[in-house]
Formats: C-alpha cells, structure tokens, sequence
C-alpha cells in the first residue's frame, strides 16, 4: 500500500489463505509450482515477482503460482474469480510499463513452466508453442529449420512468446514483419471462470465473424490469461547486413531513411535512430567503444536482409556511396563479421539496460509524425536544463541525461530520462506534459509497450471516451468479477 498513495486496495477482493493455498497445491501437484508466502516466510524467493525490471514497480504478493497445463490454469482461474482472487498474469516480466507485477497482494500466475513447443510446420513456417516459451528459445528453434521468428527485441533471452503476444510487442524489425496482430494466426486462452478458449487455428485466411483472439493480442492480461500460441514464421534470410551511421542533424537521418527505403526497398529488415547521448550513455554504462573515432550528434543502425550476398552487397554499396556522396551521411561503419554485427547490434539494444545503469529511468514509448519526432527529446532536455533538476555531475540533482533513440522506421520514439533516484519532481515534470505534446501532433502514448500501471490516468490523451467505453464494455464481458489484472489501465 505503500508503493501507491493515490491507490486503494479493493476491498471486493479477498485475502488469501491457507485453505487457499491448499487448493492450489493440490492443483498444481508439485512444490516446485508453488512459492507460499502465505504459510511461511518466502520474502526472498517472492522478490523477483514482486518487483519489475525498471525497479521502480512493487507489488506485495504472497503466493506465486506456476502451472503446467491448460487445465491447471483452467481450474486456478476459476476458483479465483469464484472467490474472488484478483490475478496478474506474468510471463518473463521484463514488461515496460508495471503491468507485469502486483500493485497489492494479487495472486501471481507465472507461465514460466508452460514452455513446450509442440509443433513446427517446415513447409507454411508455421509455429505452435506455450505462452511460457522464450522468445530467444522460439526463435533458436525455428533457425534450425531455416525460419525466424517474426519479433526480435533486446529482452529476447528473458521474455517470453506468450507476454510478447499480450504486450503485442513491437521490436527491431516490425518494418519488416509486421505485428503481432498480423502475425498471430490463433492462440488459446483461459478466461476467468475457467473457459478454455481454443482459438488455436493454423490457418492464413479464416474469415468466420470476429477476431476475438485480437483483444488477447496487446490486451495485457485483462481479460484472460494466454496459454498457447500459434504464429507463421517468414524464412530466414541468409545474407544479413548491418551498417552504423554518424549524421549531423535529425533532418539527414529523415533523409536517409527516405534513401534506405528507395534505395534498398524489399531487402530493409530495420533502420533504427539513436542520438548521441544515448550512445554516449551506453558507453559509460557498459564500457564499450563505439564504433566510430568523433562523436555525431545522432546515429542510425541499418540491416538489410535477403537472399542473396552479393546482390544485397551491392545494394548496400550503391546505397552507402549516394549517402556519403550527397553528405547526407557524415560517416559510417559496415559489419564484416559476425561478431562485428553483433556489437552494432549491442549499441542499439544496449541502451535499454544502459538508460537504468545509474539508478532508474523514466521511459516514454511513443508514436510521433517523423518531421516532429525528435523535437520534444530536444524541448524535454531544455526543460530539465531550466528547471535545475538536471546535472551529469552533481550528485544532488536526480536526472542524469536525457536520451531518445527508437524505431524511426516506425516513426516510434523512445524517450528515456535517466536518473539518479526516483523523484516525484521529475515524474511531474513529465507527466502529462509528454502525453499533451503527443496528443497535440496526434500521436500515440504507447507505441509499442502498452499501458499498464505507467499510464493508466493517460489513455484519454490516445483514445476517445467512446473507444474507452466500449473498452470497458469489453472487459466486463470477458472479466465480470474485474480479478484480471486489477488497477491496471482498464
Ligand atoms: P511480462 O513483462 O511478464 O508481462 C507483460 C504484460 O503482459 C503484463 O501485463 C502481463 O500481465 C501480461 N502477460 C504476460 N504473459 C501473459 C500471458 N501468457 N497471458 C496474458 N497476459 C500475459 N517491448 C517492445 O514492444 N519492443 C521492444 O523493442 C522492447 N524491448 C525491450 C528490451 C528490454 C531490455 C526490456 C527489458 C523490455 C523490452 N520491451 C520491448 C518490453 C516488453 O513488452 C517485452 O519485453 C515483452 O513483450 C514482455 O514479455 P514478458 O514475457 O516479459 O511479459
Ligand atoms: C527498445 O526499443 O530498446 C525497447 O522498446 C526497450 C526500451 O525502450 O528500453
Ligand atoms: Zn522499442
């Protein structure tokens, strides 16, 4: 109750016990499946499902459940809503916005043991696997067979498939593969009173009255609990190719990205925007050298994919040339082996990690037009250069930089005030000045990382109250008691 003033507990809810808990050990069959907090002391082991990866969301649950069938989660949803035990659904809980942890003592369902892949389709790519599959795991088996799976992002060794279909995650190469809601070809879920969903379909085409499973995709939990996926796979591409840039103003990285897209059109798999004080920042908080000798004040990581190497090289060189020969590009670096791809890589993925290094990170996931883009990155780092609350040296001061990089093919920003310490200070400062600015040039407050706890109060500044309604209507519906996901954006 501490973490969250301005919430309260409610009070529809019940406690849980120890009768409770017995039920769901005899549900579960295994003590492997069980951490009870409620019986005995397990402060320590309850930790890592309490707390989020930012360290700046806290819940206090006291029992963690890790089922291993549908029908275990069938039976555990259904006793819940029965007597009226909230649930948080949780798969790797590398979630970006508080929706992965507790607020109170919601009873935690982790998918982490429903991690089987059942089958894989080498002719359509077709792929059918538990919610609690890795996505790095998903992906590796999928490479054996020559596919890819259609999502990568920096959190892929933790994440799982089942939380990225509920976070309808975005990624590094949505430019190429598209999202999840097209991606996805059917899923089965679990809803509240137990109902198993069995939307597992494996077909491309299946035009018969609505989508449902869309509402699970990007649905963050709220009304029911993901337990299997089925997702169509596109053909790994055997020449890859990463090149990093060095540009002098955001107006050239608009115009090489125009380039890239005329110039290497089908075989464009990513172009990714970073400026220089996230780079700046990954350095120090890693100890990594950048690729390039003199700092630019903005970057941009392009891969190409396709199928063949020298038909793709020579797209990348003609594509190179124009660049540095029009001076729109002021430097540049290609990879020339697999390692050197792969620490291209990390100066884009590792920003993540970095943006936190010093302490915490408050992080806005943004659509904006690309021509306003990264103005409001430059009008928040004025803002923090006025308001004295900003300083790289002085200990007192809570905000350490501010830095934005993210999906400039999806015109998709991330804005990232990294800080010392949490401080509601600077959370006013931001909130909701970003959602205005945002709304102002009608973008969007959640690109790509959804809503959960984080922005909760801020939905209306993205959707009209007509679409919240029917939002609403939605949940009740499919959730009547309200036990998914309690106090999150719906
Ligand atoms: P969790 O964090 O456990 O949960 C996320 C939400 O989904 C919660 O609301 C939870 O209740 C719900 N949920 C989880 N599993 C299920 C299920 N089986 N059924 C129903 N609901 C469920 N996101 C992007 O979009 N693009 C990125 O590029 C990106 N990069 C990241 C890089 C790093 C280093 C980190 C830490 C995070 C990144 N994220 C990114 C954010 C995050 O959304 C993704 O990591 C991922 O999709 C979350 O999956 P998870 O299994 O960890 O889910
Ligand atoms: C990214 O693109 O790196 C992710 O969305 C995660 C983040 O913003 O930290
Ligand atoms: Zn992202």
């Amino acid at each position: 109750a501490d973490s969250y003033p301005n919430l309260k507990r409610d009070s529809r809810f019940k406690e849980v016990t120890a009768d409770d808990v017995a039920f769901f050990r005899e549900v579960l069959g295994s003590d492997n499946a069980i951490i009870d907090g409620v019986t005995k002391d397990a402060s320590d082991d309850l930790e890592a499902f309490n707390s989020d990866w930012m360290k700046k969301y806290r819940g206090q649950c006291k029992v963690v459940l890790k089922p291993d069938t549908t029908e275990q989660v069938s039976r555990i949803l259904k006793y819940c809503n029965e007597n009226l035990l909230p649930v948080n659904p949780q798969g790797g809980n590398t979630g970006l916005v508080g929706g992965s942890v507790p607020v109170f003592d919601e009873v935690v369902l982790n998918l982490s043991r429903m991690n089987s892949i059942h089958s894989f389709d080498e002719v359509s790519g077709i792929l059918v696997a538990d919610a609690g599959v890795i996505l790095q795991a998903a992906d590796d088996h999928v490479a054996e067979k020559g596919y890819i799976f259609p999502l990568d992002l920096g959190a892929k060794g933790s994440c799982q498939i089942g939380g990225n279909v509920a976070t309808n995650a975005g990624g590094l190469r949505l430019l190429r593969y598209g999202s999840m809601h097209g991606n996805i070809l059917g899923l089965e879920a679990v809803l509240p009173d137990g109902t198993i969903v069995d939307d597992l379909c494996t077909l491309r085409k299946n035009n018969t009255g609505y989508d449902l499973k869309q509402l699970f995709i990007g649905g963050e939990g709220s009304i029911g609990i993901i337990t299997k996926i089925s997702i169509l796979c596109p053909q790994r591409s055997p020449a890859v190719n990463v090149a990093y840039f060095g540009l002098s103003s955001y107006a050239k990285v608009q115009q090489a990205f125009r380039e890239a897209k005329i110039q290497l059109s089908e075989i464009l798999s990513a172009f990714e925007l970073m400026d220089s004080q996230s780079q700046a920042l990954y350095a120090r908080a890693s100890g990594a050298r950048l690729p390039l000798e003199s700092p630019h004040p903005f970057y941009c990581l392009i891969e190409t994919s396709g199928s063949n190497t020298d038909h793709d090289s020579e797209k990348l060189t003609t594509f190179l040339e124009h660049v540095m020969g029009e001076e729109i590009v002021a430097d540049g670096v290609v990879a020339d082996n697999e390692s050197q791809l792969q620490s291209l890589w990390a100066c884009r993925e590792g920003i993540s990690e970095a943006s936190q290094h010093f302490g915490g990170v408050y992080k806005y996931d943004l659509s904006i037009p690309l021509p306003d883009l990264y103005s409001l990155v430059e009008e928040c780092r004025e803002r923090f250069q006025s308001n004295g609350l900003m300083s790289d040296t002085d200990e007192s001061k809570p905000v350490f930089d501010v830095v934005g990089y993210g999906h400039m093919g999806d015109s998709n920003l991330h804005l990232n005030v990294a800080v010392r310490r949490y401080e509601k200070e600077v959370e006013k400062a931001l909130e909701p000045w970003v959602y205005e600015w945002v709304a102002q040039r009608k973008g969007s407050i959640s690109a790509e990382h959804g809503l959960g706890l984080a922005k909760k109060e801020f939905i209306q500044y993205s959707r009209s109250e007509t679409m919240v309604g029917l939002m609403k209507q939605l949940k009740k519906v499919y959730d009547p008691n309200g036990i998914m996901n309690p106090y999150k954006y719906i």
